[in-house]
């Protein structure tokens, strides 16, 4: 086990078997919840609860379409019902939605008890867990609820990456691909020195990505600058993503992300903020992390009202966080509608020719 120590709280990596108990006891907590979703209750719980005297175990549904307030009160309620109190302590053993959701849940909870991030997805372990950025979608908009409170603990044990589908490794991919392009490039060179994903080595991965995600929340926990640069790709990502949820087709938060960082990088070009060598290398990196849910894109009419409600606007204006090389991102650049129109109408039609493995 190996612990990152910052002022985000301790992030631990390894087998949970090689020391989650000693941790959670050291909190003293008087009653140990875990907070999980149907699929993470069956693959990953069996090995985290017997490590925890007389855990009580919450299920919630799975999905972005349950990262709602319904959810929460469905969690508040079986807290109530399981007694838990200001001595307990919740465990949110899942990817990016239960962590966001399940430490919303646990902030609120008698305004606020202790929890603790078991990330489970390759998104959660990369850049959910890590940050303290906590809350739910609410009336279609992506994270419009929450708050920010670093949990007690993270403790990112790759072994559960065995059980998940292949979607949500690439999905989980374009996280730590955007933290090479706004602040690493160590980092880029371990991403574009692959061909597979297979070849990659988690451990060496996760460290560079921590300390990158790391450095930035701790300089900004706020957001109230550098931080921003970790909206890269998410403008035009959640805008897409808001609009796959309206539309009841859900398409998995890294897939849009991807689009995400190919339109912004485009618009980056455009502006003549990122020069084409690095653009193209962006796009041959990115292309790879694509899956067969995003080959046919809205129009940029379906998209460009969620833009619009994108909540990272600020004096009324949206803000863009656009690569000015790779390793490096400026935040706060407005850009001209027409440049959005034509980029994403450019991103749109080169996906339809990526060969999907
Ligand atoms: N707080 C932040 O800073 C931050 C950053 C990035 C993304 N997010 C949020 O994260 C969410 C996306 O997270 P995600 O991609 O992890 O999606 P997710 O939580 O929906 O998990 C994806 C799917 O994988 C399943 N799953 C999880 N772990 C598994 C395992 N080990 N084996 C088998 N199946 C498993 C889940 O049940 C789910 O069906 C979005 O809501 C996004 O807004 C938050």
């Amino acid at each position: 086990m190996k612990i990152f120590s910052s002022s985000l709280g301790p992030i631990y990596s390894g087998d949970v078997r090689d020391g989650l108990k000693k941790v959670i006891d050291d909190h003293q907590p008087l009653s140990v919840f875990i907070i999980c979703d149907e699929n993470t209750a069956r693959c990953c719980v069996p090995k985290i609860e017997y490590l925890v005297d007389n855990p009580r175990i919450i299920v919630t549904k799975s999905g972005e379409q349950n990262k709602n307030l319904e959810t929460c009160k469905y969690i508040w309620s079986a807290l109530i019902e399981k007694g838990a109190d200001r001595d307990s302590i919740i465990l949110n053993v899942g990817g990016g939605v239960v962590c966001d959701m399940g430490g919303f849940a646990a902030a609120c909870f008698q305004r606020g008890i202790r929890f603790g991030h078991i990330p489970t997805t390759l998104l959660s372990m990369s850049d959910a867990s890590i940050g303290g950025k906590l809350g739910v979608d609410y009336k279609g908009f992506k994270n419009y609820i929450g708050l920010i409170q670093n949990p007690s603990f993270i403790w990112i044990d790759p072994s559960f990456l065995e059980t998940l589908p292949p979607l949500e490794i690439t999905s989980g991919m374009a996280e730590i691909v955007k933290h090479a392009i706004i602040g690493s490039q160590p980092l880029w060179d371990i991403v574009s020195g692959v061909k597979t994903i297979n070849e990659l080595n988690w451990a060496e991965i996760f460290e560079e990505n921590i300390a990158v995600k790391v450095k930035i929340v701790e300089s900004d926990l706020r957001e109230q600058g550098l931080r921003k640069v970790l909206n890269f790709g998410h403008t035009i990502g959640h805008a897409l993503e808001s609009f796959y949820l309206a539309s009841r087709n859900p398409v998995t938060h890294g897939q849009c992300v991807a689009i995400g960082m190919l339109t912004e990088s485009r618009i980056a070009v455009s502006m003549g903020l990122l020069n084409s060598a690095d653009f193209e290398s962006i796009t041959q990196v990115i292309s790879r992390l694509l899956s067969p849910e995003v080959v046919s894109l809205p129009g940029v009419e379906m998209v460009l009202p969620w833009i619009g409600g994108d909540k990272k606007k600020s004096k009324g204006r949206v803000g863009f966080s656009l690569p000015d090389k790779i390793g490096s991102c400026g935040w706060d650049i407005p850009v001209e509608e027409n440049a959005i129109i034509e980029s994403f109408e450019w991103v749109r039609a080169q996906v339809k020719s990526v060969p999907f493995r």
